[in-house]
């Protein structure tokens, strides 16, 4: 096929080269269920890159957001506060808990919940909020953390698009009670589908490994600190296969690269286009001062929905992957059922309609990105 006709997709999952020689590995160490030699190389490095109290991988950011619920003791009837612009998972956790939904609305810049809404969210039922870093670009957590500390209210962070990212210096998930990441084939890094949670009270540790565990302490077991496991406490199963985890690991080790490829990509998407948005014809993700990101997604926005409609249409023909997402849940039919919008959403939805994401993934090809936006150019011109 002549280059020019090349398919460019939206996503490829990330693979580096060691895979399949680490998954070999696992295979030759006979152990290939949870938490053997891999699982126990990407909880380290996760810990050590992030300084992070405690990391453990799971079978999916999802899995790890219901821990995170469950640790945070949700019951029936409590509320848990969260922007209704994200993926199911992040409120699905909470009503798997029990908990009624408060979605609040999102600041158009950073598609981020607006910290400035929060506060009128709570009621004395609220027992937690979930702060999305939505594109790996970090909400604005010195508010969230002190309206959490005033009202005693738990913070868990969905940062599923936040490794590697970071807000004043501290990584994404390492600042609230407990972050949850993705490695789903999607996200930056990944195990096709897996995840991690991020305990940053050291209280809830030896609770996580329990729930994790399918109700058992076998952690400690293992660690020779009992002499025999047993059932203590209510659980589930959340771990991934080391297969999994050998695929992540090999591509943990070369984080920088894939960090730095794939912001270049981002950063010159965004210098291609913003010529258009000084034409006031598109608008551009906006990165705050405090926020370091992983470039996990180039989104731009269009006008309106009927201009993005068509706008992904002519992407297609063109051979280029250019999709929308996030139906904001308030209006899906669980969103409706298990919660609530508090206060007006001003820019919920309107924003949502207007967002297209373009491809990005690592090993997109400078010239893939360079004729991204020459066609992005012509449809607007
Ligand atoms: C914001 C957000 N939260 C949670 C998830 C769920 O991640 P996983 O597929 O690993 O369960 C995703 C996945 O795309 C996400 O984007």
């Amino acid at each position: 096929m002549k280059d020019e006709n090349k398919i460019i997709n939206f996503n490829v999952p990330p693979y580096v080269g060691k895979e399949i020689e680490y998954i070999k590995q696992a295979i030759e160490n006979r152990q290939i269920c949870g938490d053997g030699e891999f699982t126990k190389k990407c909880n380290q490095w996760l810990e050590n890159r992030f300084n992070a109290k405690k990391v453990l991988l799971t079978s999916s950011c999802t899995s790890a957001l219901d821990m995170a619920m469950m640790l945070c003791d949700i019951k029936p009837g409590d509320e848990v506060i969260l922007p209704s612009y994200t993926f199911s998972s992040t409120a699905t956790s909470a009503v798997l808990s029990g908990a009624k939904l408060v979605f609040v609305d999102i600041r158009p810049d950073t598609m981020n919940i607006d910290e400035t809404k929060i506060e009128d969210a709570i009621t004395d039922k609220t027992k937690a909020i979930i702060a999305v870093h939505y594109a790996g670009v970090a909400c604005e957590m010195d508010t969230i953390m002190d309206i959490a500390k005033r009202y005693n209210l738990k913070v868990v962070e969905d940062a599923a698009q936040g490794v590697m990212s970071s807000y004043k210096g501290r990584a994404l998930g390492t600042i609230g009670d407990f972050g949850c990441y993705s490695f789903h084939e999607t996200k930056n890094y990944s195990m096709g589908e897996g995840g991690a949670i991020i305990i940053n009270n050291p209280n809830y540790i030896e609770k996580a490994e329990i729930l994790r565990e399918k109700g058992t302490n076998r952690a400690k077991f293992f660690r020779g600190q009992v002499d025999k496991y047993t059932w203590v406490d209510f659980g589930d199963s959340y771990l991934p296969s080391d297969l999994n985890a050998a695929y992540l690991y090999a591509q943990l080790e070369q984080a920088d690269l894939i960090n730095e490829s794939r912001l270049k990509n981002w950063n010159d998407y965004y210098n291609n286009l913003v010529e258009l948005q000084n034409e006031g014809k598109i608008t551009l993700p906006y990165i705050p001062k405090d926020c370091i990101h992983n470039a996990h997604m180039f989104y731009l926005k269009c006008k309106n929905l009927e201009e993005r409609t068509k706008f992904i249409s002519y992407m297609k023909e063109n051979g280029i992957g250019a999709v929308f997402h996030y139906v904001p849940l308030h209006s899906a039919p669980a969103g409706i059922k298990f919660g609530r919008f508090n206060g007006e959403d001003v820019y919920t939805t309107s924003e949502s309609e207007k967002i297209v994401r373009l491809p990005m993934y690592y090993g997109l090809e400078d010239a893939e990105v360079q004729k991204v936006c020459e066609k992005v150019k012509k449809y607007y011109r």
